[in-house]
């Protein structure tokens, strides 16, 4: 049972999909890991690190790939990466498929098993193996630790010889996993705090971080959140109560963050270029959702926007990349928990059950087709 572990090829990707500690325990399973030269070194992990916990080091990605029954990627594989891989083999990323069905296609050409690893049911079994929130906790952190570099102010309230400094208003807008852990951040960091959802949960947990919760508690609110735990998309009407609420709240914050999404659906549109004029100069807004087309009509993929009334508005793409270490220790385990699933034990060999609620729900190619119910092709 052979695990390749190439060098991402994305220039923008820090992060790697194996550490020296899961290469240890792969080896524990009867594994031969082999790992591309320098795929770790923007994760502060070297080649002689992964040799110590018992990998092969590699020089290229051909050598990495060629006879690999399972790659572990952080990225989907592009088409050169695929004619690398032999067909059969399992390849386990964050596939990232919806908007890129031609690249879903290719994997089934290739023939490999892909998994996407976002498809994980969240459920008590695979909270071990739950990229999203591991990935969407740092990405709270940083935007807030981002948000706070770009403001030219301190954050907590100091008294010092000198005069009162006051602590900052940062605003969360979206408290799932990434707003919540923004709050906690925030918090520690001395700032004054406020949060809003649609998701009536998030009242309690807002509160519980010792923030305080803004929202339109009306009869849909009551009805926001779906049985799977997210958002629904919220009525025009609903939408325009949230905007009138906000929009005299973010004239007085200071840093604004915003994490909302909703499954399937371009990220809603909470902050308007108005209520940007309407803040402070110096303000900032950081958007994590810029990805999914931003919460923040100004947002820019990619960059930091400065307004003409000098908010900066910060568009940072792969937010937990930006914490490369930490993100690759944190998602290599997440994707050790899920292979260690697929293995069986005694034989010290590969063993997929294709019948798991978790195989099915990440699978989305085999022998040569898709068979993810949410990519067949159309005719089907
Ligand atoms: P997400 O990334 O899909 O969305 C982020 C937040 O934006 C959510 O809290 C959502 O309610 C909010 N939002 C959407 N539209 C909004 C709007 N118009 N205005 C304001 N806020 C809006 O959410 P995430 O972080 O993936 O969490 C989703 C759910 O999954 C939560 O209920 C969370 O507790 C749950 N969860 C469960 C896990 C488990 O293992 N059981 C693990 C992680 C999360």
């Amino acid at each position: 049972m052979r695990i390749a572990i190439p060098r991402e090829t994305d220039a923008n990707e820090g992060r790697v999909a194996a550490t020296p500690e899961t290469v240890k325990r792969f080896a524990g399973l009867g594994a031969s890991v082999v790992v591309q030269s320098g795929a770790g070194l923007a994760s502060g992990v070297t080649d002689a690190d992964y040799q110590a916990a018992g990998a092969t080091i590699v020089p290229d990605a051909r050598e990495t790939l060629k006879d690999a029954d399972i790659a572990l990627k952080v990225r989907r594989p592009g088409e050169t990466e695929l004619s690398m891989i032999k067909p059969g083999a399992l390849v386990i990323a964050t596939m990232d498929p919806y908007g890129h069905e031609s690249a879903v296609e290719a994997m089934a050409r290739a023939g490999v098993s892909a998994f996407a690893m976002e498809f994980m049911p969240r459920i008590t079994r695979a909270q071990s193996m739950d990229v999203l929130s591991s990935q969407a906790n740092l990405a709270g952190y940083r935007a807030v630790i981002d948000g706070a570099a770009e403001y030219g102010r301190a954050l907590p309230m100091m008294m010092t010889a000198a005069g009162t400094v006051p602590a900052a208003k940062i605003f969360i807008m979206g408290v799932g996993v990434a707003g919540l852990q923004a709050i906690a951040t925030a918090r520690r960091l001395g700032a004054v705090v406020t949060a809003t959802d649609v998701r009536p949960a998030t009242k309690e947990q807002v509160e519980s971080l010792g923030a305080k919760f803004l929202a339109v508690e009306d009869e849909e609110f009551q009805q926001a959140q779906t049985a799977g735990g997210y958002a629904k998309e919220m009525s025009k009407e609903y939408q325009a109560k949230q905007a009138a609420l906000v929009a005299s709240h973010i004239a007085k914050q200071d840093i604004v963050i915003t994490t909302a999404l909703i499954p399937g659906r371009p990220a809603p549109k909470l902050v308007s270029a108005a209520m940007v004029e309407s803040m402070r100069p110096g303000s900032v807004i950081v958007d994590l959702a810029v990805e999914r087309g931003g919460n923040c009509e100004l947002a820019k993929p990619g960059e930091i926007a400065t307004t003409p009334n000098g908010v900066k508005i910060v568009g940072h793409l792969n937010v937990a990349g930006r914490l490369a270490a930490t993100a690759s220790a944190l998602y290599a385990k997440n994707l050790f928990a899920f292979v260690e699933t697929l293995i069986d034990k005694d034989a010290k060999a590969l063993k997929p059950n294709w019948d798991d609620e978790l195989v099915k729900a990440t699978l989305l190619t085999r022998d040569g087709a898709i068979v993810h119910p949410n990519f067949l092709p159309k005719a089907a």
